[in-house]
């Protein structure tokens, strides 16, 4: 009788709170030091020439009433140094292989157009080329990673890209960035040697990339020894495991700093459904989708365990992110979609996953940086707001080189039509003054999931939080009500005696801070 009545009482409060209760999650931390750093460049972005990216983001020339410095905007440039973005992916994705970098030098005025064949078919005035670039982050502390021209560009073009970029001594591309106004080299140290060249990068196969690859990566000098330059291969489509074993066969470990990774979260190539409308069907075929990063890094990082078992090539997933049909009314071309709480539970999972392959996982780049894909920042004119995806991205930055703290814990199901996803997605870290970091997402769309922490052992006692959630998942920032969702302080949790008790809402991503 007394059990019928507290289940009675359970029940009546979740039909209050409109949410139903699960059984609690026990996660474990283990404080160890054998865990590897979360490279800081897991949190890196990427700026395409695509759409409304570069022109009408980014950048909008210095003779824009926008304030800007050097023709980049000031609001976008203070919103992504709050970030502390550590590196930023240009000028592609499948413009790269159609790019030459030395129409975009010199005076802009003398600069040649080409047609963004990839996108839009746009004519393509170069006036935001390498200096442009490459200034852009230095004022934005980020590294740059320039994605090199392999499909239509030669041996001696990239050659040339890096010497004019990083020799500082007397040669013809250091004398010509003498001549267009640089003294110093900007050292560039990530380089990408093609993109997609199973597709939009020349529709290679993974054997004939490989010699591509081993030509390319020669001729790319180091100069001067500036600290080494990182040459990193396109990467596999999703769950091309073959490319992967062919590449790291094929490819001397000491040749390759870094094989890339695209993966793009997707309901269906042919029917991707709308970034603001969708249902719960879309919301957790989106999730599925997305969560399969977890395999994907798993699968390729087994294959290259076998060729480089001590972890020298990095796996970087250049390319990641939703991908949902345009807004409606833009150009189908400029890939212009908004972002709601799917897209920051969906960030907020995906970069658990980083987090926790650390130990391969060294950088990956979110696409796309502004008005592309899932963004974190989106314009129009003068205005700008960041999206669910930006505050999950800056919740996130105290991981960026700190310890892993490795979890284990058995997840709860999200059940959805007889289908089920993990759903508790979870990391933590420690950083460099001792404080501990755990960020959990609840994928759950209906349900709080309850979780307990022992944090007896993680020389930590007292607790905050934050949280981004909403009412809806549907619910997103606009140019109107743009601080409809932003972080808050976080009070679901109570620390017993040693013990964390915390109540994740549905579809939320919070970040627990321990000191
Ligand atoms: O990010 C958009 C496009 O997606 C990139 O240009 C390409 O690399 C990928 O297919």
């Amino acid at each position: 009788m007394k059990k019928t009545i507290q289940l009675l009482l359970v029940l009546a409060f979740c039909s209050q709170t409109g949410f139903a209760q699960k059984e609690t999650t026990i996660l474990t931390i283990k404080n160890t030091a054998e865990a590897p750093t979360i490279n800081k460049n897991i949190y890196g972005h990427f700026a395409e020439h695509l759409g409304r990216c570069i022109y009408g983001g980014f950048f909008v020339g210095d003779t824009s009433k926008i304030p800007n410095t050097k023709g980049v905007r000031n609001d976008i440039i203070a919103a992504l140094k709050e970030l502390q973005i550590p590196n930023l992916r240009w000028p592609g994705g499948c413009f790269a292989d159609t790019y030459h970098w030395k129409d975009g030098i010199g005076l802009q005025q003398e600069r040649p157009t080409i047609v963004n064949k990839w996108w839009g078919g746009t004519t393509e005035d170069n006036s935001f080329g390498t200096h442009d670039f490459l200034n852009m982050c230095e004022v934005l502390g980020a590294e740059p990673y320039l994605s090199g021209n392999v499909g239509s560009g030669t041996v001696q073009e990239l050659a040339d890209w890096v010497q004019y970029t990083n020799f500082s001594g007397k040669s013809p591309m250091s004398d010509l960035r003498k001549k267009n106004g640089r003294t110093e080299p900007w050292k560039v140290k990530f380089w990408g040697i093609g993109n997609e060249a199973w597709g939009c990068g020349g529709n290679m196969t993974a054997e004939y990339y490989a010699g591509e690859y081993r030509k390319f990566a020669t001729f790319m000098s180091d100069w001067e020894n500036t600290g080494g330059i990182t040459r990193i291969a396109s990467g596999s489509n999703s769950e091309d495991y073959n490319w992967t074993e062919v590449l790291m066969k094929s490819i001397p470990n000491n040749m390759l700093g870094g094989l890339g990774v695209h993966h793009y979260a997707v309901i269906d190539w042919s029917k991707k459904g709308d970034g603001t409308d969708f249902s719960e069907d879309g919301y957790f075929h989106t999730m599925k989708s997305a969560l399969k990063m977890e395999e994907l890094v798993t699968k390729h990082a087994a294959i290259m365990d076998k060729y480089d078992p001590a972890k020298k090539v990095a796996m970087i997933v250049d390319e990641w992110g939703a991908w949902y049909e345009v807004e409606k009314g833009t150009n189908p071309g400029f890939l212009y979609q908004q972002n709601t709480m799917r897209d920051a539970v969906l960030a907020g999972a995906t970069l658990n996953i980083f987090n926790n392959h650390a130990d391969r996982v060294r950088m990956a780049n979110l696409a796309q940086c502004v008005n592309v894909l899932q963004a974190v920042i989106l314009t129009d004119k003068a205005k700008m707001i960041t999206t669910p995806t930006y505050s999950v991205m800056k919740m996130y930055r105290v991981h960026q080189d700190a310890k892993l703290l490795p979890l284990s814990f058995q997840s709860p199901l999200y059940t959805f039509n007889g289908e089920t996803l993990p759903a508790i997605s979870a990391s933590a870290s420690k950083d460099k003054n001792g404080a501990v970091h755990i960020s959990l997402v609840n994928v759950d769309a209906k349900n709080n999931n309850k979780i307990e922490i022992d944090i007896k052992d993680l020389g930590v006692k007292n607790f905050t939080g934050t949280i981004i959630t909403s009412a809806k998942l549907q619910d997103y920032n606009s140019f109107e009500n743009p601080n409809k969702i932003v972080p808050a302080v976080f009070k679901g949790f109570e620390n017993k005696k040693g013990k964390l008790e915390i109540t994740v809402p549905p579809f939320s991503v919070l970040v627990l801070e321990g000191k």
